[in-house]
Protein backbone atom coordinates (compact mmCIF):
# COMPACT_ATOMS: atom_id res chain seq x y z
CA UNK A 1 0.00 0.00 0.00
CA UNK A 2 1.49 3.14 -1.15
CA UNK A 3 0.91 7.16 0.18
CA UNK A 4 -2.96 7.42 0.96
CA UNK A 5 -4.07 10.63 -1.52
CA UNK A 6 -6.01 13.05 -0.76
CA UNK A 7 -8.92 15.45 -3.16
CA UNK A 8 -7.40 19.03 -3.70
CA UNK A 9 -7.39 21.29 -0.92
CA UNK A 10 -7.47 18.44 2.06
CA UNK A 11 -4.63 17.26 3.98
CA UNK A 12 -4.11 15.08 6.79
CA UNK A 13 -2.26 16.59 9.91
CA UNK A 14 -1.62 15.32 13.19
CA UNK A 15 -4.85 17.15 15.22
CA UNK A 16 -3.77 20.67 16.78
CA UNK A 17 -5.98 23.62 18.58
CA UNK A 18 -6.08 25.66 15.24
CA UNK A 19 -8.12 22.93 14.15
CA UNK A 20 -11.95 23.54 14.08
CA UNK A 21 -13.28 20.45 15.80
CA UNK A 22 -16.56 21.75 17.16
CA UNK A 23 -18.49 21.83 13.70
CA UNK A 24 -17.95 18.18 12.86
CA UNK A 25 -20.58 15.89 12.57
CA UNK A 26 -20.22 11.98 11.28
CA UNK A 27 -23.85 11.44 12.20
CA UNK A 28 -22.48 9.34 15.33
CA UNK A 29 -23.01 11.37 18.64
CA UNK A 30 -20.14 9.43 20.43
CA UNK A 31 -17.88 9.53 17.71
CA UNK A 32 -18.27 13.47 17.53
CA UNK A 33 -18.52 14.12 21.15
CA UNK A 34 -14.83 12.39 21.62
CA UNK A 35 -13.50 14.47 18.64
CA UNK A 36 -14.96 17.62 19.85
CA UNK A 37 -14.10 17.55 23.75
CA UNK A 38 -11.88 14.90 23.96
CA UNK A 39 -9.38 14.19 21.51
CA UNK A 40 -6.81 16.59 21.85
CA UNK A 41 -6.88 16.48 25.76
CA UNK A 42 -5.97 12.74 25.44
CA UNK A 43 -2.80 13.32 22.89
CA UNK A 44 -1.76 15.91 24.99
CA UNK A 45 -1.87 13.26 27.99
CA UNK A 46 -0.34 10.82 25.30
CA UNK A 47 -2.73 8.40 25.94
CA UNK A 48 -3.64 7.97 22.01
CA UNK A 49 -2.70 10.14 18.75
CA UNK A 50 -5.10 11.51 16.38
CA UNK A 51 -4.76 12.68 12.86
CA UNK A 52 -7.59 14.91 10.97
CA UNK A 53 -8.26 15.49 7.79
CA UNK A 54 -8.87 19.19 7.41
CA UNK A 55 -9.70 21.37 4.54
CA UNK A 56 -8.71 24.89 3.54
CA UNK A 57 -10.64 26.15 6.46
CA UNK A 58 -9.40 24.36 9.69
CA UNK A 59 -12.54 22.77 9.65
CA UNK A 60 -12.25 18.69 10.14
CA UNK A 61 -13.29 16.63 7.70
CA UNK A 62 -12.49 13.51 9.14
CA UNK A 63 -10.23 11.72 11.44
CA UNK A 64 -8.84 8.88 13.21
CA UNK A 65 -7.59 8.05 16.34
CA UNK A 66 -5.10 5.26 17.91
CA UNK A 67 -3.49 4.07 20.65
CA UNK A 68 -2.07 0.95 22.43
CA UNK A 69 -3.13 -1.73 24.59
CA UNK A 70 -2.91 -5.39 26.08
CA UNK A 71 -5.71 -7.60 25.44
CA UNK A 72 -5.21 -11.10 27.47
CA UNK A 73 -4.15 -14.17 25.10
CA UNK A 74 -7.79 -15.54 26.03
CA UNK A 75 -9.37 -13.12 24.28
CA UNK A 76 -7.69 -13.28 21.28
CA UNK A 77 -8.55 -16.36 18.84
CA UNK A 78 -7.02 -19.50 19.00
CA UNK A 79 -5.26 -19.62 15.73
CA UNK A 80 -3.48 -16.39 16.37
CA UNK A 81 -2.44 -16.94 19.53
CA UNK A 82 -1.45 -20.02 19.78
CA UNK A 83 2.33 -20.12 19.88
CA UNK A 84 1.99 -17.04 21.88
CA UNK A 85 3.16 -16.95 25.93
CA UNK A 86 -0.45 -16.86 28.50
CA UNK A 87 -0.38 -13.15 29.47
CA UNK A 88 -1.37 -9.87 28.19
CA UNK A 89 -0.04 -9.24 24.74
CA UNK A 90 0.21 -6.10 23.37
CA UNK A 91 -2.03 -4.73 20.46
CA UNK A 92 -2.80 -1.39 18.30
CA UNK A 93 -5.98 -0.17 19.18
CA UNK A 94 -7.74 1.75 16.27
CA UNK A 95 -10.17 3.91 19.00
CA UNK A 96 -12.10 5.95 16.55
CA UNK A 97 -12.61 7.29 12.85
CA UNK A 98 -15.01 9.44 11.52
CA UNK A 99 -16.33 11.08 8.53
CA UNK A 100 -18.09 14.58 8.46
CA UNK A 101 -21.63 13.71 6.96
CA UNK A 102 -21.11 15.82 3.94
CA UNK A 103 -18.20 14.16 2.84
CA UNK A 104 -19.50 10.17 3.30
CA UNK A 105 -19.78 7.91 0.24
CA UNK A 106 -17.02 9.29 -1.72
CA UNK A 107 -14.38 6.85 -0.79
CA UNK A 108 -12.45 8.77 2.48
CA UNK A 109 -13.75 7.14 5.04
CA UNK A 110 -12.00 4.03 3.13
CA UNK A 111 -8.92 6.09 2.53
CA UNK A 112 -9.03 7.55 6.49
CA UNK A 113 -8.91 3.25 7.14
CA UNK A 114 -6.19 3.11 5.08
CA UNK A 115 -3.90 5.58 6.64
CA UNK A 116 -4.41 4.65 9.73
CA UNK A 117 -4.32 0.86 8.94
CA UNK A 118 -0.41 2.01 7.32
CA UNK A 119 0.40 4.25 10.53
CA UNK A 120 -0.21 1.02 12.20
CA UNK A 121 2.05 -0.87 10.00
CA UNK A 122 5.06 1.70 10.57
CA UNK A 123 4.70 1.86 14.69
CA UNK A 124 4.70 -1.89 14.18
CA UNK A 125 8.49 -2.67 12.97
CA UNK A 126 9.12 -0.63 16.08
CA UNK A 127 6.87 -1.74 18.74
CA UNK A 128 5.31 -4.66 17.98
CA UNK A 129 1.97 -5.66 18.60
CA UNK A 130 0.06 -8.87 17.68
CA UNK A 131 -3.05 -7.47 15.97
CA UNK A 132 -5.35 -4.30 15.76
CA UNK A 133 -8.38 -4.22 17.67
CA UNK A 134 -11.38 -1.99 17.61
CA UNK A 135 -14.56 -1.68 18.84
CA UNK A 136 -17.98 -0.81 16.56
CA UNK A 137 -20.48 1.78 17.85
CA UNK A 138 -22.77 0.17 15.94
CA UNK A 139 -24.09 -2.71 13.33
CA UNK A 140 -23.34 0.15 10.50
CA UNK A 141 -19.49 0.39 11.49
CA UNK A 142 -19.38 -3.29 11.87
CA UNK A 143 -20.03 -3.72 8.47
CA UNK A 144 -17.77 -1.01 7.49
CA UNK A 145 -14.57 -2.30 9.05
CA UNK A 146 -15.47 -6.26 8.10
CA UNK A 147 -15.75 -5.40 4.59
CA UNK A 148 -11.71 -4.77 5.34
CA UNK A 149 -10.86 -8.06 6.85
CA UNK A 150 -11.59 -7.00 10.30
CA UNK A 151 -12.78 -9.92 12.06
CA UNK A 152 -15.17 -10.37 15.34
CA UNK A 153 -13.00 -11.48 18.18
CA UNK A 154 -14.83 -14.86 20.25
CA UNK A 155 -17.81 -14.21 22.25
CA UNK A 156 -17.59 -9.89 21.33
CA UNK A 157 -19.28 -9.46 18.40
CA UNK A 158 -18.57 -5.94 18.66
CA UNK A 159 -14.58 -5.68 19.04
CA UNK A 160 -13.14 -6.70 15.64
CA UNK A 161 -9.40 -7.35 15.51
CA UNK A 162 -7.22 -7.78 12.27
CA UNK A 163 -3.82 -9.81 12.93
CA UNK A 164 -0.26 -8.13 12.26
CA UNK A 165 0.37 -10.97 9.94
CA UNK A 166 -2.45 -10.07 7.87
CA UNK A 167 -1.53 -6.55 8.40
CA UNK A 168 1.56 -7.43 7.04
CA UNK A 169 0.23 -9.33 4.13
CA UNK A 170 -1.37 -6.34 2.90
CA UNK A 171 1.79 -3.67 2.64
CA UNK A 172 3.61 -6.56 1.00
CA UNK A 173 0.83 -7.75 -1.58
C1 LIG B 1 -17.83 4.63 8.81
C2 LIG B 1 -17.45 5.85 7.96
C3 LIG B 1 -16.08 6.38 8.39
C4 LIG B 1 -17.39 5.40 6.48
O1 LIG B 1 -16.94 6.49 5.71
P1 LIG B 1 -17.39 6.71 4.19
O2 LIG B 1 -16.48 7.70 3.57
O3 LIG B 1 -18.84 7.00 4.12
O4 LIG B 1 -17.14 5.27 3.58
P2 LIG B 1 -16.59 5.00 2.11
O5 LIG B 1 -17.30 5.86 1.13
O6 LIG B 1 -15.11 5.06 2.12
O7 LIG B 1 -17.06 3.50 1.92
C5 LIG B 1 -16.15 2.45 1.98
C6 LIG B 1 -16.91 1.15 1.91
O8 LIG B 1 -17.65 0.96 3.11
C7 LIG B 1 -19.03 0.84 2.82
N1 LIG B 1 -19.77 1.60 3.81
C8 LIG B 1 -19.64 2.89 4.10
N2 LIG B 1 -20.50 3.26 5.06
C9 LIG B 1 -21.19 2.13 5.36
C10 LIG B 1 -22.24 1.86 6.26
N3 LIG B 1 -22.76 2.81 7.04
N4 LIG B 1 -22.72 0.60 6.31
C11 LIG B 1 -22.22 -0.36 5.52
N5 LIG B 1 -21.21 -0.17 4.64
C12 LIG B 1 -20.71 1.06 4.58
C13 LIG B 1 -19.22 1.46 1.44
O9 LIG B 1 -20.31 0.87 0.77
C14 LIG B 1 -17.91 1.14 0.76
O10 LIG B 1 -17.91 -0.16 0.25
P3 LIG B 1 -17.64 -0.38 -1.32
O11 LIG B 1 -16.27 0.17 -1.58
O12 LIG B 1 -17.74 -1.86 -1.47
O13 LIG B 1 -18.72 0.40 -1.98
C15 LIG B 1 -18.52 6.97 8.06
O14 LIG B 1 -19.77 6.46 7.62
C16 LIG B 1 -18.67 7.55 9.46
O15 LIG B 1 -17.97 8.47 9.84
N6 LIG B 1 -19.66 7.02 10.23
C17 LIG B 1 -19.98 7.51 11.56
C18 LIG B 1 -18.86 7.25 12.54
C19 LIG B 1 -18.52 5.78 12.70
O16 LIG B 1 -19.38 4.91 12.67
N7 LIG B 1 -17.21 5.51 12.87
C20 LIG B 1 -16.69 4.16 13.01
C21 LIG B 1 -16.62 3.70 14.43
S1 LIG B 1 -15.57 4.68 15.48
Amino acid sequence: MSAVPWPPGLRLEPLAKTHRRKDFDCGQPLVNDWLRSRALQHQTKRLSSTKALIDDRQRVVGFYTLATGQVDFSDLPAELVKKLPHRLLPVAILAWLGLHKSWQRQGLGARLLAQALADCHTAGQLFPFVAIILDCVDAAAKSFYESYDFTELPGRPYRLFLSATQLEAMFNS
